[in-house]
């Protein structure tokens, strides 16, 4: 077994809080959220959501920190090893080799398939942001222009250079880079946000007097339960743990770069608050409204494309819009970029420390898997002529709706039931706050996971 005399180690508490901060918070925030909470009734959506938040990712984001820091000082930073060394108390080491490596085969999948679109889109934001600076989509009809932003195969070029700079930073490694990036560019992009939520509330109803931006946010915060679905309730569990970076091991990961000592309750608000702050607050004031104000009741729902389609409209009608617009969508680019380094970075670390792959030529596998796997996605938009990325959007579910899920009840299980009270010890050693006993036997061994096998039994039940 490895030791952890080597491993990096974040800097600063802020540093640390800021990267936890930078992975959770990416395009999940910003692209998927609004689209998905659109397609699945608005306001009738966020009921669901908050009860996840509280009920399954808070309690599985306590979960993951904690295996991580536990992973870390035995020289492991992924979660199949981990939870390996956990259950390796509770139950035979036979059985705990099959858990270790199923959770951390799953992990590697998963983390794999989510990078096959994330990195596209880590692309679009760039390509976007590049034309803003040149006007590309000033007097053209947004939609349109997204149209042929993805059918047209030059603009791949945005997404090979998304991935090599990935490759590159992850090769220099972890703490310094992503620290001293995430300082600057993370409270950039709360600042960005906020002008843009101020912009939204203000547009009006430039295309429909029917349409104005204050009925998008009454859609998002007004919740009509007639659209209250099945579906949704999972679905709702799902954009939890995309945007909190739950279910594949991700922040296991980084937690596992912490000091012994390190305050875990407290950073897994933090990280939660600054998270959700920039998901419901400023994509759910900014995004989605402005979203409605151009597109519509209907216009709003079901495409991937939503804040791509949507947020050009005004970047082009306002005073230093372009200018904004390159700002803009280069902050995206960055809030995807730190949320792609942590999965990069995992994918690297498992090769390294559980196979023996040395760091430089894990990297490179990794792009080379990356460029495999995203192929499909690529070829989709050019060989349909079509913005409605079928395959995207289907893989996209997949993630959402069940794989992460799944994982994520892994680890909760394995923590709360294998571990049991050892669990919450390793939880509450170091730092100011304490999760209290009857907490974590209400929610992780009960509620959270029971919670987790309701909902995708509800969702499967069309299938049995
Ligand atoms: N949480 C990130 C986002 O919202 C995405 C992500 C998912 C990152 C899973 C790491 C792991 O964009």
């Amino acid at each position: 077994m490895a030791d952890n005399q080597n491993r990096d180690q974040w800097g600063s508490k802020i540093g640390l809080i800021l990267a936890m901060a930078g992975n959770a918070v990416g395009l999940g925030n910003f692209w998927r959220f609004p689209y998905i909470a659109a397609t699945n009734g608005g306001g009738a959506f966020m009921i669901p959501y908050f009860f996840a938040l509280i009920v399954i990712g808070l309690p599985t984001m306590l979960v993951e920190w904690t295996i991580g820091r536990y992973g870390g000082a035995h020289g492991h930073g992924t979660v199949g090893p981990m939870v390996y060394i956990q259950a390796k108390k509770a139950i035979s080491p036979k059985k705990a080799i099959i858990l270790g490596s199923v959770c951390g085969a799953i992990g590697f999948g998963v983390t794999v398939l989510v990078n096959s679109y994330y990195t596209h889109i880590i692309g679009w934001s760039l390509g976007y942001a590049v034309n803003s600076l040149t006007g590309g989509y000033v007097g053209v009809d947004s939609g349109a222009f997204f149209v042929n932003y993805v059918t047209d195969p030059k603009n791949l070029i945005f997404w090979i250079i998304g991935l090599a700079s990935l490759g590159w930073a992850v090769m220099k490694g972890v703490s310094e880079g992503i620290e001293a990036w995430a300082k600057v560019m993370m409270p950039a992009i709360y600042v960005f946000g906020i002008i843009l939520a101020v912009r939204a509330v203000t547009l009006g109803a430039p295309v429909n007097p029917d349409w104005s931006s204050m009925k998008g946010l009454n859609f998002v915060w007004n919740p009509d339960l007639s659209q209250l679905t099945s579906a949704s309730i999972v679905t709702a569990t799902g954009q939890i743990f995309f945007t909190l970076s739950l279910g594949m091991g991700i922040i296991c990961n980084y937690a596992s770069y912490l000091q012994p000592d390190e305050d875990i309750v407290t950073a897994s608000v933090a990280t939660v608050a600054l998270n959700e702050f920039a998901e419901v607050i400023l994509a759910g004031t900014s995004v989605i409204p402005i979203s409605y104000a151009f597109l519509g009741p209907e216009g709003i729902k079901g495409s991937i494309g939503l804040a791509f389609m949507a947020l050009p409209n005004v970047f082009t009608t306002m005073a230093g819009g372009r200018i904004f617009g390159a700002v803009w969508f280069f902050l995206l680019f960055f809030a995807g970029f730190t949320s792609a380094i942590a999965m990069y970075n995992y994918l690297v670390a498992l090769l390294e420390e559980e196979l023996g792959v040395q760091r430089k030529k894990g990297a490179l596998l990794i792009f080379v898997l990356y460029l495999i796997v995203g192929a499909p996605i690529a070829a989709e938009g050019i060989i349909t002529g079509e913005a409605n990325l079928i395959y995207f959007t289907e893989v996209d579910n997949w993630i959402g709706n069940y794989l992460l899920i799944v994982l994520g009840l892994l680890e909760v299980i394995t923590l709360a039931w294998l571990v049991r009270d050892d669990g919450l010890v390793e939880m509450n050693k170091g730092g100011l706050w304490h999760v209290p006993k009857w907490f974590y036997k209400l929610f992780h061994q009960f509620l959270t996971p029971i919670c987790i096998i309701v909902f995708l039994g509800i969702f499967t039940r069309d299938y049995w």
